[in-house]
């Protein structure tokens, strides 16, 4: 089986590249991808570069051109629920855009005819996930995941976006992969560790739990890693 394993930024994907042997570089459309066996596993692996587009390239070209079969993502994500803290898990059950908006004409926001405000992400990755995190003894947050072209910084927007989506986290790439899988029939997996709260501390929170939390989102995604290849 190939598995796809995407981040949006280096900080998300170098703890994960660094812990693979004979990793080959290849280079597609504008990016770098990488790809390496782990156990029975066949990886390719990139960062898309941040936001929806740049992101939905990447899913879109780990699935055509390199024949992924699943999704993993890996990375980080403003916190929205105050259970969350800086450095906990939480594995999207669906997700959004938050800033989708034809409301204008009578649409709901993140809504666009023929598309769906939410795409779940795939029951069985999700059970593994919880099975994964039951074992280790590690917290897993489910809940759902709100994208959007921004850095949200902001208290009433982070509000807002909590409220109309029931939004529990929210980042820029998570949706946008969601769609190229649901639309590719691609099962996908959405893991973010919390790195700030998306109030006016998020700048300063970011840079300083970027790369401690990306760490912790992507020693998860290995977990997961083992379990897919016992199966
Ligand atoms: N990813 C991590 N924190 C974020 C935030 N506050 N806004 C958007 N994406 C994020």
């Amino acid at each position: 089986m190939i598995v796809g394993i995407m981040g949006a930024m280096p900080e998300e994907v170098e703890p994960i590249v660094k812990r693979l042997d004979n990793v080959k570089r290849h280079e597609v459309a504008d990016n770098i991808y990488y790809t390496a066996l782990y156990g029975s596993l066949d990886l390719v692996i990139a960062y898309s570069k941040i936001g929806k587009v740049f992101s939905a390239l990447t899913a879109s070209t780990m699935i055509e051109k390199f024949g992924a079969g699943k999704m993993l993502f890996s990375g980080v994500a403003g916190a929205i629920n105050p259970q969350l803290s800086i450095g906990d898990l939480i594995a999207a059950t669906k997700l959004c855009q938050h800033d989708l908006d034809i409301t204008a004409f009578g649409h709901p926001y993140g809504y666009v005819p023929e598309g769906k405000v939410f795409i779940e992400a795939d029951p069985k990755l999700l059970e593994i996930a919880s099975l994964v995190a039951a074992k280790e003894g590690i917290k897993l947050k489910r809940g759902v995941v709100a994208t959007g072209d921004q850095f949200v910084a902001d208290e009433q927007r982070k509000k807002w976006i909590g409220e109309t989506f029931g939004a529990d986290a929210l980042e820029m790439e998570g949706a946008s992969v969601a769609v190229v899988c649901d639309a590719l029939r691609v099962p996908f997996f959405i893991l973010r560790a919390i790195s700030d709260a998306a109030d006016m501390e998020a700048g300063f929170d970011f840079d300083t739990f970027l790369e401690s939390s990306a760490k912790k989102s992507a020693d998860f995604i290995f977990a997961i890693l083992d379990e897919l290849d016992k199966a």
